[in-house]
C-alpha cells in the first residue's frame, strides 16, 4: 500500500473509533442511539459493526482529523469531506448514523450515512468513489460473513445495511449486501470463489425484482448456483426479520426460495397477461427456450411437467419445441 492509502485508511480508523464512541457516550449522538434502538439494534450489533454518529455540525470532523495532522487534499480525496465552491473543505457526514464499511481484510474504506429524518436529504450518503472506496468492488459485510459463507458453502446477497446487520444480528451471518446498486462482475466473481450457491434476498419492491433478475443472469454466467427469496411487495430481509424472527427467515424465506427456474417462469409472468391466449403462447415459448438452457435433464422435465399441467400440452408437443430450441443454440 501506498504512503498516501496507509493514511486514508487510518483517517477512516480515527473517524470510526469517534463516531462510534459519540453514539455510544455523547449528548450529541443520543438521537443516533435513539434511532437504531428503535429499529431493533441492540448494543451488541452497535459495538460488532461499529456504528456511529457524525455531529450535525460543518466542521466537527475537519477540525478533529486536521488537528490529527492528516492535509486536506488527503481528507478530500479520501472522500472523507466535501469540498464546496469557496475552496473550504466540510464535513460530508452531517447528522447521520454511520455505517462503517470495511474492506475484505476488515478496514474500513468508506462510510454510509442514514439521515434519520425524511426531509434532511437523500436517505443514504456515502463517501465519494477513489482509489480508497470503491463501492463496485466491495460487498458490505464480507470480512464478517466470510466464515460463515465458507461454512454454509452459500451466502445470502441483500441490498442494504440495515438488512444485513438486521440479518445477522437474528442469527443468519452468511449475509452481505451491494449497497443498493446492482450486482457487478467483480463482486459476482468474489462470491463465486467462496460458494456454491448465492440466496439473492433482495426487497420485494419492483426496483428489487429487477434488480433480482439481473443479479441472477449475472451470477449464473460467473459459475454460481442461485436461488431467489421471495418478500413481499412492502418488505425487506430488515422489516421481515424484525417482525417474524431469524428463525422464520431461514425456514420461510431462505428455505422457500426459488430455484432459478421457477424465479424465472414467476419473474415472466409479471411481462405476460396469462388471460391473452398469443401472450399465454409467448410466454410458454419463452420459458421453454430458457429451459433449453438448463443442463440438467430432470431439471428440464420437471418443468415440462409444469408446463403440460398448467397450460394442458401435450409433453410431447412441449418435448418437441424444446428439443429445436436446443439444436439452434450455439
Ligand atoms: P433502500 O432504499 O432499500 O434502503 O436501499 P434500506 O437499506 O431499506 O434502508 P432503511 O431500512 O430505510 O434504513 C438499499 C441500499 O441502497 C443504498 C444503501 O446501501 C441502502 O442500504 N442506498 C439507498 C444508497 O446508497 N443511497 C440512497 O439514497 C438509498
Ligand atoms: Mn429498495
Ligand atoms: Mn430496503
Ligand atoms: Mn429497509
Ligand atoms: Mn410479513
Amino acid at each position: 500500500l501506498s504512503e498516501e492509502t496507509e493514511q486514508m485508511l487510518s483517517a477512516y480508523e480515527w473517524l470510526t473509533k469517534l463516531y462510534h464512541h459519540l453514539i455510544k457516550y455523547q449528548k450529541d449522538g443520543k438521537d443516533g442511539l435513539e434511532y437504531l434502538k428503535s429499529r431493533g439494534l441492540t448494543k451488541e450489533t452497535l459495538e460488532e459493526f461499529q456504528i456511529g454518529y457524525a455531529p450535525d455540525k460543518r466542521d466537527f470532523t475537519a477540525k478533529f482529523l486536521i488537528q490529527k495532522g492528516y492535509s486536506k487534499p488527503l481528507l478530500l480525496k479520501s472522500g472523507i469531506l466535501a469540498g464546496n465552491d469557496n475552496n473550504e473543505v466540510i464535513d460530508r457526514f452531517r447528522g447521520r448514523i454511520i455505517f462503517p464499511i470495511r474492506n475484505a481484510l476488515g478496514r474500513t474504506v468508506g462510510f454510509g450515512g442514514r439521515a434519520m429524518h425524511d426531509d434532511s436529504g437523500p436517505k443514504y450518503l456515502n463517501s465519494s468513489e477513489g482509489e480508497l472506496f470503491q463501492k463496485s468492488k466491495l460487498l458490505y459485510n464480507f470480512d464478517l460473513a466470510k466464515r460463515h459463507i465458507r461454512k454454509e458453502n452459500e451466502a445470502v446477497l441483500m441490498e442494504g445495511y440495515m438488512d444485513v446487520i438486521s440479518v445477522y444480528q437474528a442469527g443468519v451471518k452468511n449475509v452481505v449486501a451491494t449497497m443498493g446498486t446492482a450486482l457487478t462482475e467483480t463482486q459476482a466473481k468474489l462470491l463465486n470463489r467462496y460458494v456454491d450457491t448465492v440466496i439473492i434476498c433482495f426487497d420485494g419492491d419492483s426496483a428489487g425484482i429487477e434488480a433480482r433478475y439481473k443479479s441472477a443472469l449475472l451470477l449464473r454466467s460467473v459459475g454460481c448456483d442461485v436461488r431467489i427469496a421471495n418478500l413481499d411487495a412492502e418488505e425487506d430481509p430488515d422489516s421481515y426479520v424484525r417482525e417474524h424472527g431469524g428463525e422464520a427467515f431461514k425456514e420461510r424465506v431462505l428455505r422457500t426460495s426459488d430455484s432459478y427456474m421457477s424465479f424465472f417462469m414467476r419473474y415472466q409472468r409479471r411481462h405476460f397477461n396469462l388471460q391473452l391466449e398469443s401472450e399465454r403462447i409467448e410466454y410458454i415459448e419463452r420459458v421453454l427456450k430458457e429451459l433449453s438452457m438448463i443442463e440438467s435433464a430432470l431439471e428440464r422435465e420437471y418443468y415440462i411437467q409444469e408446463l403440460h399441467k398448467e397450460f394442458d400440452l401435450s409433453v410431447d408437443t412441449l418435448m418437441s419445441q424444446l428439443a429445436q430450441y436446443q439444436k439452434s443454440q450455439p
